[in-house]
């Protein structure tokens, strides 16, 4: 079992665009996918892409816990590799988000409500599926890192950009908008 270490906010990996994968097969990948998959694990995270643990290329591992949906099945633990997302409709929503590479903060961020995803699964078979909501939310996180970029620059009120622990203290409400 591997556990790779997490890259923080202010290391350049974190902010260069990502290479595409040729072959998500290869045994480094396949080796990559399982480092990745016992690292969120351990970390506690729902989401983790592949810059996070210093390999800068277009891969996210991500899953949705039970508590996190309405239907309240979840949705297991998945790899995609050169993830592309296409917002569907104009609706976006507020949600509080964080980050295993900023860790101990959280802030809202506005993301579309609904995406198709296509990519390459770890298989290298092709991915086509519609996400909504918090598997939304958290793909458009996790791709936002395959870019370079990091949820506080997508935070629009500084209000609601915190020290998890305050933030659970004083609530601070969002609005919709
Ligand atoms: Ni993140």
């Amino acid at each position: 079992m591997t556990i790779l270490k997490i890259a923080r906010m202010g290391h350049p990996v974190l902010r260069a665009p990502a290479d595409a994968v040729a072959d998500p097969t290869t045994p480094d990948l396949r080796r990559l996918v399982r480092a990745m998959t016992t690292t969120l694990e351990d970390a506690g995270g729902v989401g983790l892409a592949a810059p996070q643990v210093h390999e800068p290329v277009r891969l996210f591992l991500f899953f949705v816990p039970p508590a996190r949906d309405p239907a309240g099945g979840g949705r297991g633990l998945m790899a995609v590799f050169n993830p592309v997302l296409t917002p569907l409709g104009d609706e976006r929503v507020l949600g509080w988000e964080g980050c295993l590479s900023v860790p101990g903060l959280r802030g809202a961020v506005a993301r579309h409500k609904t995406v198709r995803m296509t990519g390459l699964d770890g298989e290298g078979a092709p991915v086509d599926e519609v996400l909504s909501g918090f598997a939304a939310r958290v793909a458009q996180h996790e791709a936002d890192h395959l870019d370079g970029v990091l949820y506080p620059a997508r935070v629009e009120d500084f209000r609601a950009f915190g020290y998890s622990e305050e933030l659970e203290r004083y609530p601070y409400p969002l609005t919709q908008g």
